[in-house]
């Protein structure tokens, strides 16, 4: 579900290539107008829409959904009511679903899940979650129900805390760590680019490949292995928007950095870690990134080097 997003688009295909073309069924509110989602199976759908739910899964003997649709936190923030419904209503729907027909459930959470009052550095995994978003505050409620749906009806409902997500291949989608997306379009492009985050922004940050590659390796491993179910921290790299610069200008030196601060998205980050303990993923799971600041940096440009230009 919402496979046609940042991650599902690029979760989809990887699905295919290890459980078979078959065996994987996308669906988006939207209709694919590209075309690696665009060549499997596909149903359009609204997650709001219970029985549409409920008759997929059965339609296709689905054992495991991939719960994706959401409103992102700096879109959320100009639609609090649209993001309650799609974030919570809409996972409480796929919940009430994954029980019926005894699915198994990944529905990712964010470090938007922390607040001005969670310790800053080497956030815990378990730790003081008061977010004041209506991301935050929908996804710190989806991390509860899932624990809920676990431990009262033994749904396997996993996840882990997802930070900004960068990709060479999908844009992201109304997030407060869009920038260090955009930030490589118009480095390549325009060789310069306008923060909307002040210099000294540290968040948490992660190559798709390793998100993708979470996911998986979440999803896969034996139950016994899990202490912790839902929710796990997950880090790979931490930076503010200076360092990233620097980094890209090992590539491209005229390169230049300015600022135009967006409060709406400043706050919001002010409000998250500056970079997460994810020893208990690690200990529980085997995660491993494989990206760091100067592998994602050197992969992305590459990438859409040959993308923009050929
Ligand atoms: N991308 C990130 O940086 C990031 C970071 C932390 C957590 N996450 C989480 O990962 C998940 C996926 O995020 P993403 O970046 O792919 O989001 P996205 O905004 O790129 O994609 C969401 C998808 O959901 C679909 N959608 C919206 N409303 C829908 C509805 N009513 N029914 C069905 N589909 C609907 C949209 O069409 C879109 O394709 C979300 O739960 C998000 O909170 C993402």
């Amino acid at each position: 579900m919402g496979a046609l997003g940042q991650i599902g688009s690029e979760l989809t295909p990887k699905l295919r290539s290890i459980y078979g073309e078959d065996n994987v069924i996308a669906s988006d509110i939207r209709t694919p107008n590209y075309s690696r989602t665009n060549e499997g199976r596909f149903e359009i759908h609204d997650c709001m829409d219970i029985k549409k739910t409920a008759s997929i899964v059965k339609k296709h003997k689905i054992g495991l959904i991939y719960n994706l649709p959401a409103i992102l936190s700096a879109t959320a923030e100009k639609y609090p009511q649209r993001a309650f419904e799609i974030n919570l209503l809409g996972l409480y729907n796929t919940l009430e679903v994954a029980r019926e027909y005894k699915c198994a459930v990944f529905n990712p959470s964010t470090i938007g899940v922390f607040g001005d009052t969670t310790p800053k550095k080497n956030t815990p995994q378990d730790t003081i979650m008061r977010p004041s978003t209506m991301y935050g505050v929908t996804k710190v409620s989806g991390e509860l129900l899932g624990d809920y749906y676990y431990s009262r009806y033994n749904v396997d409902v996993r996840g882990v805390r997802f930070p900004g997500i960068i990709s060479s291949d999908t844009l992201p989608g109304g997030g407060t760590t869009d920038y260090a997306v955009e930030i490589f379009y118009k480095a390549l492009k325009k060789k310069k680019y306008t923060s909307y985050l002040k210099a000294g922004t540290y968040l948490d940050m992660m190559y798709m490949p390793d998100a993708i590659k979470a996911t998986i390796n979440l999803m896969e491993i034996e139950s016994a292995h899990l202490k912790h179910r839902n929710a796990f921290n997950v880090a790979s790299m931490c930076f503010d928007v200076e360092e990233l610069a620097a980094e890209i200008r090992k590539h491209i030196p005229e390169f230049i950095l300015s600022y135009k601060i967006d409060p709406v998205r400043q706050k919001i980050a002010d409000s998250w870690p500056d970079g997460l303990d994810d020893s208990e993923a690690r200990d529980q799971w085997n995660w491993e990134p494989s990206y760091n600041l100067e592998s994602m940096t050197a992969d992305m440009l590459s990438k859409l080097k040959s993308k923009l230009w050929h």
